[in-house]
């Protein structure tokens, strides 16, 4: 699990009010509410005191109070504002006590947090990820699911372009005699790869839909460390969007959180429903699968990585290790494709 990443912890919507919420990222619990103002802001589930959770606490739109012994905090900076216990005259500075905060802002429909190195000090924090769109008026929808592996697994089933035909096959999607021979060519990007631009796959339905516009279609997909991938569809003026983050929850349990925007179809009615039911079903099959791995990966099996169809699984493992390694001495990171390079792959 990286840390000194944002990562997706909440839907923005269902953090209203005066009413917090929780949730874990990276083995973190987590409490997150907003203030008057609006500002979401994140603590570490845990009181500086005795550790109760601040989540049992109470929250009045400015400050969190603990349900123990009554210690508030403003949220946002965490800063400790009043120790009840205190006598008249106590030489104890109260504003040098903190509760654990985490930075945490909202774009796209999220609210994210930022979980930083454990030694990492205020130094400059990279902005939040966002989704790429090309217009201003566009649809944007989310779906989330829980998946019972940890983030690597969730990863490289991510970025695996073999399973389509045989996890995703479906009237919708494609059939799984469909399977043919692809080439593509991937160019290392900043901490990722990108597959360059290229006609979608002819065997995935969906994609023919937008012959309607008579126009070429283009697809790029893109995966960026932590856990990203990105993919977006261009056609004229017509473009879909779509972001999937493997969220680390704690070992072993990690979320995909799905992110798509389009202004594509905008005159079908219900589209956004219709648009929904089916990435329900795309990514239930995704989970499913991992449900069914889960059994296996239990006893830590070895993995057989092949060229080139885990070509992708196998430069994330090495993103990753040069990441660590240009943490650790502070060097550049050496990144491990050093060129474009042509895969080829049958799906
Ligand atoms: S544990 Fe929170 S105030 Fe004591
Ligand atoms: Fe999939």
């Amino acid at each position: 699990m990286l840390r000194g990443f944002w990562y997706p912890a909440l839907p923005s919507a269902a953090i209203r009010g005066r009413a917090v919420r929780t949730t874990t990222l990276l083995g973190l619990p987590l409490v997150l509410g907003r203030t008057t103002e609006g500002q979401p802001w994140a603590l570490e589930d845990a009181c500086p005191h005795r550790g109760m959770p601040l989540s049992a606490g109470t929250f009045d739109g400015r400050e969190v109070e603990c349900c123990y012994h009554g210690w508030r905090f403003e949220p946002v900076s965490g800063q400790c504002r009043t120790i009840p216990s205190l006598a008249a005259g106590a030489r104890l500075r109260v504003d040098r006590l903190f509760a654990r905060a985490l930075p945490a802002a909202e774009a796209d429909g999220s609210v994210w947090v930022h979980v930083p190195e454990p030694e990492a000090g205020d130094e400059a924090r990279p902005p939040v990820p966002r989704l790429p769109v090309f217009g201003r008026r566009y649809r944007i929808t989310h779906l989330s699911v829980d998946i019972p592996c940890g983030v690597d697994h969730g990863v490289i089933g991510l970025i695996d372009p073999a399973h389509g035909p045989f996890v995703h096959a479906s009237w919708f999607w494609r059939r799984r005699d469909s399977i043919h021979e692809k080439a593509r060519v991937i160019e290392p990007i900043e901490e990722g790869f990108r597959i360059q631009g290229h006609a979608p796959s002819a065997n995935s339905a969906p994609y023919k839909l937008l012959k309607v516009y008579r126009q070429p279609v283009v697809t790029t997909i893109e995966f960026t460390l932590p856990s990203t991938r990105i993919e977006t569809i261009r056609c004229g003026a017509y473009w879909f969007s779509s972001r999937a983050v493997v969220t680390p929850v704690r070992t072993g349990e990690s979320r995909i959180d799905f992110c798509a925007a389009w202004n594509v179809f905008r005159s079908v009615p219900f589209f956004v429903s219709i648009f929904r039911a089916f990435a329900k079903v795309f990514l239930g099959q995704d989970r499913d699968v991992i449900v069914r791995q889960a059994v296996g990966l239990r006893h830590a099996p070895h993995m057989t990585l092949i060229d080139d169809a885990d070509r992708p699984a196998k430069w994330y493992f090495e993103l990753k290790a040069a990441l660590l390694e240009a943490r650790r001495t502070g060097g550049p990171m050496k990144h491990p494709i050093p060129e474009p390079v042509t895969l080829r792959w049958r799906s």
